[in-house]
């Protein structure tokens, strides 16, 4: 489990990215409801409470959850998730995970769980890669959603009003997906050549089958840059010092990662041919985590060592931090005022 405390911290440079938006500005946007798919990001207490393996994890105790609420909550951050801030700035604040069983039809649920991969347990059983037992592949996610929304509508018109009225954010979720082959030592080639491309197009057509239902907004995030994480980096160590970009990241995993997020682009461009009528939107998780891992960034927190908080989110108010706030960018997009 050692990796997922890794992503924690990474999880962290995401809640810097927002907090400079929190308390100033929130916005009311024309949709009512967050429903989100993803993995350990925006995982807000699934993972935990998958039984019998959740309790056990990490994120079920301290320090996750200290600076926010003072306890665990299964997010897999001491503080808020990217959501958490996100779903402040658009003024929809009540967001539930999806396994708590004491939701109400009003709250925004998250679907999330983390360690997720995007293709199912059978495609990785057929390939020799062992995925953890507990985590919910996209498809399992998306059945989720689907009973969660006969269970506040009651027709397929109701249920695509209520999708109507939400955003959707749909992962991101396939970072496992070039995780845990890579990690059980499959080749980049081979993971370029026979898992991305049924990453994106499960990602796709689980995108497309949610916008039949209903859905008018959807937010498709594309993955970070994996081979600037610690639990990659400890892992694929290299004597050669071309192996390596300037900021220190591995460029054969980053490179994978930026054509897998390409290739998520073009398919989404023709989505949005498909459904000129639907907002569908990327959003780019991988320039905005190299632009904090970059120098400015380690720069500003010289300048500014109180400002240096990895793992607390409290009292981080810089309006540097605001050009990184990805959501910022995507309000108008979301015809949010
Ligand atoms: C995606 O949908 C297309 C069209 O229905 C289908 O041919 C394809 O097999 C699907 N891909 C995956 C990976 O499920």
């Amino acid at each position: 489990m050692g990796f997922l405390c890794c992503y924690s911290v990474f999880i962290c440079f995401f809640v810097l990215l927002l907090t400079g938006t929190t308390s100033s500005q929130q916005s009311n946007c024309p949709f009512n409801y967050i429903y989100h798919l993803g993995d350990g990001d925006s995982d807000n207490g699934n993972a935990i409470r998958t039984l019998p393996a959740g309790l056990a994890l990490p994120a079920a105790r301290l320090p996750y959850g200290e600076t926010f609420p003072g306890r665990p909550t299964g997010r897999w951050s001491d503080g808020r998730l990217i959501i958490d801030f996100a779903a402040t700035v658009l003024g929809l604040t009540r967001l539930k995970p999806y396994l708590d069983t004491n939701t109400s039809p009003n709250d925004g649920v998250i679907f999330a769980v983390a360690g997720s991969p995007v293709l199912d347990r059978s495609f990785y059983l057929n390939k020799g890669v062992i995925i953890p037992t507990n985590v919910a592949p996209l498809n399992l996610q998306k059945n989720w959603f689907r009973r969660y929304l006969n269970s506040v509508c009651s027709t397929p018109t109701d249920c695509a009003d209520r999708l109507g009225d939400s955003l959707l954010l749909l992962g991101d979720v396939e970072g496992n997906d070039i995780r845990y082959p890579l990690l059980q030592r499959k080749s980049i080639q081979d993971i370029q050549t026979n898992y991305v491309p049924f990453v994106t197009q499960t990602t796709i057509n689980t995108t497309r089958e949610l916008i039949r239902a209903g859905a008018k907004r959807v937010i498709v995030p594309g993955n970070v840059p994996l081979g600037c994480y610690p639990s990659i980096l400890s892992e694929f160590p290299s004597n050669d010092p071309t192996a390596y970009d300037d900021l220190g990241c591995l460029k054969s995993v980053n490179n994978l990662v930026l054509f897998k997020n390409t290739a998520l682009q073009t398919s989404l461009a023709s989505l949005k041919l498909e459904f000129p009528d639907v907002t569908i939107l990327f959003a780019d998780y991988y320039t905005t985590v190299e632009t904090v891992l970059s120098g400015s960034f380690i720069s500003w927190l010289v300048a500014e060592p109180a400002g240096f908080i990895i793992m607390t989110e409290e009292g981080f108010v810089d309006p540097w931090a605001r050009q990184f706030a990805l959501i910022q960018e995507l309000l108008p997009a979301l015809d949010c005022s």
